[in-house]
């Protein structure tokens, strides 16, 4: 079976049309009035932001390589969500694709039936139909949106949703999003084609002489939407202290990011605040964010992403100053320096310590031999947890390849930070732990677009307590 037909039939099962056995509970279904339940104690400001985003195929220039692609409303990245904590999003989204499309909202809890996971939690937007996304986003953070059909996210439908604390101090002058991408669609090939191949002739791993290379060559890194020969610049005053928000969107590289001349003081990940830390450099998974603050010195600075264990990076300029633009290829010593890791990161609310009510165990499995990837062996597999538990996630990766995981509609806590995307090295184990405070069927899998097509997720459904 193809993982297409597997996670058909996963949808199937978990929508309750077989897979419930005497002896287990019935799932908490998207449509189960507990998760409107659960939305309406949320409260919120009662402010409604309305966007409407088209999903459409057309030409982009990335700074000289003009690619046909798809995007939300021709633009890349799309464009920004802004609200504030509480606020109701109301976002239609119109399918001018030639595809079956969907929109997942990664990183707020929001509503399951919100969520954007076809066919567990809705039916897949068909080509020429539209769909209306409404929910509150109950926590302020950095956070973004993309399909989540197929391989449509190493295309160029992605965009930054950025959730604002009304309470927050605000000590900054300026602020930038900082959207991280590698490309490929409309250079001749296609996610699509990419996939195929790799399943066909099975992957070979790009590591050079780093643990987190991946399985794919991108001819181009970008930031937001611009190739290194075409730089983005932005500008601010010497001395003004600006607060970065970067977001990796993409598809098989992690990148290490360095701003020249600066350290950086780490201040959340993945939306949620940390203890701040300084650092030189920081080296982002598919799905991550960082913010960060940085006290602007005198000139032109590159920011600078390399692409990690493969060749190229994306550029954009910051300038303050006079002095000459950096060349393509600039690569700034604080990407030796530094980098700060999970275990120097203190979420600054963590989640109070308790005893586990449920562990599961999800061994991330596979290899790039035949290119099938999974959780203990499967693409389909279930965990069951129910509202109120305290649940531990413990990621075992068997594999050779390091996995971005991303668990839907919660945070966890890690030894550290509190995050809703945590790599996990080659032979290592990473253990999570999360109350489960938000009903649903909500998807866990690994944020390299190619694995997670390839089989590796899996399902966290709530279950009905009797
Ligand atoms: Cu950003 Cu399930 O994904
Ligand atoms: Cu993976």
């Amino acid at each position: 079976m193809s993982p297409f037909t597997r996670r058909a039939f996963l949808g199937a099962t978990v929508l309750g049309i077989a897979g419930c056995t005497a002896a287990e509970n019935p799932l908490v279904l998207p449509t189960d009035p507990l998760v409107e339940r659960t939305e309406t104690a949320r409260g919120g400001t009662g402010r409604t932001r309305a966007v409407t985003l088209t999903a459409t195929e057309g030409q982009i220039d990335l700074g000289g390589p003009v690619v046909r692609t798809w995007t939300y409303d021709g633009v890349l990245p799309g464009r920004e969500i802004r609200v504030g904590a509480g606020d109701l999003i109301e976002a239609r989204l119109v399918n001018r694709l030639p595809a079956d499309t969907s929109v997942h909202w990664h990183g707020p809890a929001l509503r399951n039936d919100m969520d954007g996971v076809p066919p567990l939690t809705q039916a897949a937007i068909r080509p020429g139909a539209d769909f209306t996304y409404r929910f509150i986003a109950p926590t302020p953070g950095t956070y973004w949106f993309h399909p989540h059909t197929g391989t449509q996210l190493d295309r160029g439908l992605y965009a930054p949703l950025i959730v604002e604390d009304p309470a927050e101090p605000g000590a900054y002058d300026a602020e930038w999003v900082v959207v991280l991408d590698d490309w490929l669609d409309g250079t001749g090939t296609d996610p699509d084609q990419v996939l195929a191949g790799l399943r066909k002739r099975g992957g070979h791993m790009m590591h050079g002489a780093s643990a987190l290379g991946g399985d794919v060559a991108h001819p181009h890194h970008l930031i937001n939407g611009r190739v290194a020969s075409a730089p983005l610049t932005f500008a601010a005053k010497p001395g003004q202290r600006v607060r970065m928000r970067l977001i990796n969107a993409g598809a098989d590289t992690a990148y290490r990011v360095a701003l020249a001349g600066h350290r950086m003081t780490v201040t959340h990940t993945d939306g949620v605040p940390v203890v701040p830390v300084d650092t030189d450099a920081l080296v982002i998974g598919m799905g991550e964010r960082y913010d960060v603050l940085v006290t602007l010195a005198d000139g032109v600075f590159p920011l600078v992403a390399v692409a990690e264990g493969k060749s190229g990076a994306g550029l954009a300029v910051v300038r303050t100053g006079a002095g000459t633009a950096p060349v393509p290829d600039v690569r700034p010593a604080e990407l030796r320096g530094k980098v700060v890791g999970y275990d120097e990161l203190k979420a600054t609310t963590p989640l109070p310590s308790r005893k586990p009510d449920v562990v599961h165990r999800l061994e991330l499995t596979g290899g790039m031999m035949s290119y099938e990837w999974g959780i203990n062996g499967r693409s389909d597999g279930l965990q069951r947890v129910r509202s109120g538990q305290r649940v531990r996630l413990e990621f075992v990766n068997t594999t050779m390849m390091w996995h971005p995981m991303h668990l839907h509609g919660h945070t966890f806590q890690l030894n550290g930070p509190r995050k809703d995307t945590a790599v996990v090295l080659p032979g290592q184990t990473v253990a999570c732990e999360f109350d489960a405070d938000n009903p649903g069927q909500w998807m866990v899998h690994c944020h390299n677009a190619y694995h997670a097509e390839a089989g590796m997720m899996a399902v966290l459904g709530y279950e009905e307590q009797r």
